[in-house]
């Protein structure tokens, strides 16, 4: 497991994105937080392979409702990352495997 920031630097709703080295390779994701679960994907863009933030750790909407593409404004679930609008309709983030412990967030091996 490989640490990615601690709990507490997650707002509800809140997002925090991070570049971490796995066995040689870059790991760029982030990690959101919503009614108190946690979830990550790599900051990736299914429609173009773009970074989502425009802002450093700013992956939510202006609710905090959905993940937002900063690019050409896809949104996705936060649950799922599955695209609900814009050009990339039914396509999803890919989602990474974490565990939350001890009040920290951390990356899971990766396959
Ligand atoms: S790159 Fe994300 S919506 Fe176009």
């Amino acid at each position: 497991m490989t640490l990615i920031c601690a709990l507490a630097r997650l707002s509800d709703p809140g997002s925090y994105g991070f570049s971490l080295q796995i066995g040689g390779q870059a790991v760029e994701g982030f990690v959101v937080q919503r009614d108190g679960e946690v979830f990550a994907y790599r900051n990736s863009c299914p429609h173009t392979g773009s970074p989502l933030d425009w802002v450093d750790h700013q992956f939510l909407d202006i609710e905090g409702a959905l993940i937002q593409c900063a690019v050409h404004d896809a949104r996705f679930l936060i649950e799922t990352g599955e695209c609900v609008f814009g050009p990339c309709p039914g396509q999803s983030l890919e989602a990474l495997p974490i565990r939350v412990k001890d009040d920290s967030v951390y990356l899971l091996s990766l396959a």
